[in-house]
């Protein structure tokens, strides 16, 4: 594994800019017939980074060259307020001119262990594999207090060790069933960028990242990509605590 990259900027809109870089690169460096595959995160975060690329003008990102998925999803329906694909759409799909082709959402309205069969079908389908795994091109995560990452809490972390490319779950707080990609997907990825902001998560952020404390216990801990890279964007805030 790569040694993580920690990136620390003023603004949730420096990041945004700068994850928005890392994705004009890999559409770039993809060459002419190969899509760039991108697993998005839900999250507010994660929301103010679609809302920035919604906002760019003059179209500077190829959309028909990017396919996008998600990481995790609630399993709810499309239209629900709670739903990942719907934070999306509002904040960056309804904007930009992505072929619906490109986007596949996870569908949160079917039952969960069957529909996380069949997006780990689609995303196998889809993309190239490295050691008989999917690779994406680039994964976007969020961290949770707790330090959980997509849908995998600390009380389930094992679940990170799945066999399985996508698995259904529930969120422990509330019950919500989840369907959530696992690491032996996430560690697949050519690269995983962490976007975490808030002084709220300056501690969880410090405790990953630099492995203190009950650092083994958090989920974010294992996304350790076998052959890729890992890139942190904090905002100043979230960084405060690191180096303590
Ligand atoms: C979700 C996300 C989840 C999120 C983190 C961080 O569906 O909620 O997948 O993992 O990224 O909870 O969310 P915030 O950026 O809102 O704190």
């Amino acid at each position: 594994m790569k040694t993580p990259v920690v990136r620390t900027f003023s603004s949730t809109e420096d990041i945004a800019d700068h994850f928005t870089n890392i994705l004009y690169r890999a559409v770039v460096s993809a060459g002419p017939y190969h899509k760039v595959s991108v697993a998005l995160s839900g999250g507010s975060t994660p929301r103010a980074v679609y809302s920035y690329l919604a906002s760019l003008k003059g179209n500077p990102l190829a959309w028909h060259k990017i396919r996008l998925f998600w990481g995790d999803e609630r399993c709810v329906a499309p239209e629900s307020p709670e739903s990942n694909y719907r934070m999306t759409k509002e904040s960056l799909l309804d904007h930009i001119d992505i072929p619906e082709s490109n986007v596949f959402k996870i569908k949160g309205e079917r039952e969960p262990f069957s529909e996380a069969y069949s997006y780990a079908e689609t995303v196998s389908g889809l993309l190239p594999h490295e050691n008989h795994i999917p690779k994406f091109d680039l994964v976007m995560l969020g961290l949770g207090k707790d330090g959980h990452t997509v849908s995998i809490f600390p009380d389930n972390i094992l679940l990170f060790h799945s066999d399985k490319l996508f698995e259904a779950t529930e969120n422990p707080y509330s019950g919500q069933q989840r369907i959530t990609a696992t690491g032996k997907l996430i560690n697949q990825a050519a690269m995983v960028v962490f976007i975490v902001t808030g002084r709220f998560k300056a501690g969880i952020a410090a405790s990953v990242i630099e492995k203190r404390g009950d650092w083994e216990k958090y989920p974010a801990s294992l996304v350790q990509p076998v052959n890729g890279e890992l890139l942190w964007l904090l905002d100043g805030e979230a960084a405060s605590e690191l180096g303590k």
